[in-house]
C-alpha cells in the first residue's frame, strides 16, 4: 500500500512532495494516534529492522520520538550520542553514514546544523534517510506533526489561514510547513520582524506582514516560532523585552485572531520571549502538548514508509 502512495526511500524534505503524497502520510500517522491512545500500542512490522538517530545538534521531541516510534513498531534503536563518537575525532559526516551503512543499518535519522548536509548523506548510503532538521532548511516531520494536529482539530488543511510567526529567516520547521501548508490549499503569512524574514519572502507565494495584529486578523492558526539565538550572528532584535512587546504573542495580540483560532508552537519555547506563558499552558487555545503527541505517530508512519520503500528497493 505505502509503496504506491509514497514512493519515495528517503524522506529529505516537504518541498516536492505531492498533496496526495503528504495526504497519505497523515492517514497512515492517524492510524497510529488511535494506536499508540490504545493499550495495545506496541507492533511488529519493523521487527528485525535497525533504525540510527545520527543527532548533531541538541534535540527533546525529535529524538525521543523517532526512538519511541521505532520502538513502537518493533525496530532495535541505537541513539549515536555525537559526541562520545568518532566525530569528536574528525571523522567527517560521510565517513560517519558509511561506517554505519557497512552495519547494514535499515534507517539512518539525521539531524545537522548544516543545510543540506542530509541530502549530501542520502547520497552515499544504501539505508534509508529521514531528515530530523539540516540547519535552517527543513525540518519534514515537523510539518507533518503540525498538519496532523491542525487536520485533526480542524477538519482540513485546505482554506484555513496560517500565520507563521516570529524568527522566519532562522527556522526550518517554517520553511517546511510553508511548503507543506501551501501545497495543501492553506493561505499561509509570514509575521515577523524585517530582520527575520527572509530576503524576498514576499516571492515564496505568502502574504508578509511585519506587524503582528495585522498579521493575525482572522487568522485559523497562529503558529509560533523560538527565536533561534544559537544560529544569530549578530544583533537582530533590539531587546528581548521590546521583541515581546512587539511580537510575542498575548491574550491582546491573539484577539484579532478568529476566536477558535489555534496557537502552536513547535518547542522549545523561550516563554516571555516569542509567547506568554500563561498563553501557551491554556488548553482552551494551545494545541502544543497536542503537536508532541502526534509527533510519534507521523515519525510511526515515516518509518514504516521508508523501511517498506527501502524494501521495495525504491530510490
Ligand atoms: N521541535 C523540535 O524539533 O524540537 P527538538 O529540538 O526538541 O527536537
Amino acid at each position: 500500500m505505502t509503496n504506491v502512495i509514497f514512493p519515495h526511500r528517503h524522506l529529505l524534505g516537504i518541498e516536492g512532495l505531492a498533496p496526495h503524497e503528504i495526504s497519505a502520510l497523515l492517514d497512515l500517522s492517524d492510524q497510529f494516534v488511535e494506536k499508540n491512545r490504545s493499550t495495545d500500542r506496541k507492533a511488529s512490522s519493523l521487527r528485525g529492522q535497525t533504525v540510527i538517530n545520527l543527532f548533531f545538534e541538541n534535540s527533546t521531541r525529535t529524538r525521543t520520538s523517532f526512538e519511541l516510534a521505532a520502538k513502537r513498531l518493533g525496530a532495535d534503536v541505537i541513539n549515536m550520542q555525537v559526541s562520545a563518537s568518532s566525530v569528536a575525532k574528525g571523522e567527517t559526516l560521510i565517513d560517519t553514514a558509511m561506517t554505519l551503512n557497512a552495519m547494514h543499518i535499515d534507517v539512518l535519522v539525521v539531524r545537522h546544523p548544516d543545510s543540506g548536509a542530509v541530502k549530501l548523506l542520502s547520497e552515499k548510503v544504501n539505508c534509508a534517510v529521514i531528515n530530523a532538521g539540516d540547519g535552517w532548511h527543513e525540518h519534514p516531520t515537523q510539518a507533518l506533526l503540525d498538519a496532523l494536529t491542525i487536520r485533526r482539530r480542524k477538519g482540513r488543511l485546505g482554506g484555513l489561514t496560517v500565520a507563521i510567526c516570529g524568527d522566519v529567516l532562522h527556522s526550518r520547521v517554517a520553511r517546511s510547513n510553508m511548503h507543506l501548508l501551501s501545497t495543501m490549499g492553506a493561505r499561509v503569512r509570514l509575521v515577523g520582524p524585517r530582520t527575520l524574514m527572509p530576503a524576498k519572502a514576499e516571492k515564496l507565494g505568502v502574504e508578509v506582514f511585519t506587524d503582528m495584529v495585522e498579521g493575525l486578523r482572522d487568522v485559523d492558526i497562529v503558529m509560533m516560532l523560538r527565536v533561534q539565538n544559537e544560529r544569530m550572528r549578530g544583533n537582530f532584535i533590539p531587546s528581548i523585552r521590546e521583541y515581546f512587546h512587539f511580537f510575542g504573542l498575548d491574550y491582546d495580540k491573539l484577539s484579532v485572531a478568529k476566536p477558535d483560532a489555534l496557537i502552536m508552537h513547535p518547542g522549545p519555547m523561550n516563554r516571555g520571549v516569542e509567547i506568554d506563558s500563561d498563553l501557551a499552558d491554556d488548553v482552551e487555545r494551545s494545541v502544543i502538548r497536542e503537536q508532541v503527541e502526534m509527533g510519534v505517530a507521523v515519525r510511526m508512519a515515516c518509518l514504516k514508509v521508508a523501511t517498506h520503500n527501502l524494501a521495495m528497493g525504491n530510490a
